[in-house]
């Protein structure tokens, strides 16, 4: 069974991965959700204003009640700036499967964050959550994604075409990648 625990604080060398407060809207929307070069990558495009991130961070913090919302805010503990945001979503009871999304700030892309949040929410998934197997999905035209996905073991599994349609009516081809709890077991021995 999902061990649902919420979204605890999670620490690693150079980030705190936190839940998002309702002060940090002006900071989100500057830093991922405004800005077309992070959100061209997911299927809900960039918001215009900051009354949307408003909106969509009151959504967020919300759901904090509930014990399977994960949804962290990635801050720098150097600088205390809330550089971007990671989440384990669509929880399946019947398998104990779930998926996880990322997005950085375009102005810290490269510094190696992604990799280090990815990293520390697929431990959290599988040793404390107990997750069967985590997935996730990049466009294809959007490498850096499945980089870092390799980078913590994860697996490409396949390509699907024109899985998603973002928010510019482009179709896209996904990657998508897999990692089995029992596989993380046998890598990290
Ligand atoms: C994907 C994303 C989270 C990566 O974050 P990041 O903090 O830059 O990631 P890291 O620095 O840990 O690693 C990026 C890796 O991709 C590599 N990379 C960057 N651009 C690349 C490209 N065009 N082709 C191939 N590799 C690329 C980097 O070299 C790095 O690998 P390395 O450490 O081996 O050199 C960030 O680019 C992002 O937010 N993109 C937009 C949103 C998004 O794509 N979300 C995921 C949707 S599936």
């Amino acid at each position: 069974m999902i061990n649902y625990l919420g979204t605890p604080l999670l620490k690693t060398d150079r980030l705190v991965l936190r839940k998002i407060e309702l002060s940090d809207a002006q900071s989100v929307f500057d830093h991922w959700l405004s800005d077309d070069r992070v959100m061209d990558n997911l299927i809900k495009g960039a918001h215009k204003s900051v009354l949307e991130t408003i909106e969509r961070v009151n959504e967020i913090v919300s759901k904090y009640d509930s014990q399977d919302f994960c949804y962290w805010g990635i801050e720098l503990k150097a600088s205390g700036e809330l550089i971007g945001a990671i989440d384990l979503f669509n929880f399946d009871s019947m398998t104990e499967n779930c998926e996880v999304g990322y997005s950085i700030g375009y102005k810290w892309w490269n510094n190696g964050y992604g990799t280090e949040a990815l990293r520390a929410v697929i431990q959290f998934g599988f040793l404390h959550m107990n997750i069967h197997k985590i997935s996730a999905a990049h466009n294809t035209d959007n490498p850096a994604s499945g980089k870092i996905m390799r980078k913590v073991g994860m697996v490409q599994e396949g390509t699907f075409k024109h899985m998603i349609r973002n928010a510019k009516n482009h179709y896209k081809d996904c990657a998508v990648y897999g990692l089995l709890h029992e596989d993380y077991i046998k890598n990290a021995n």
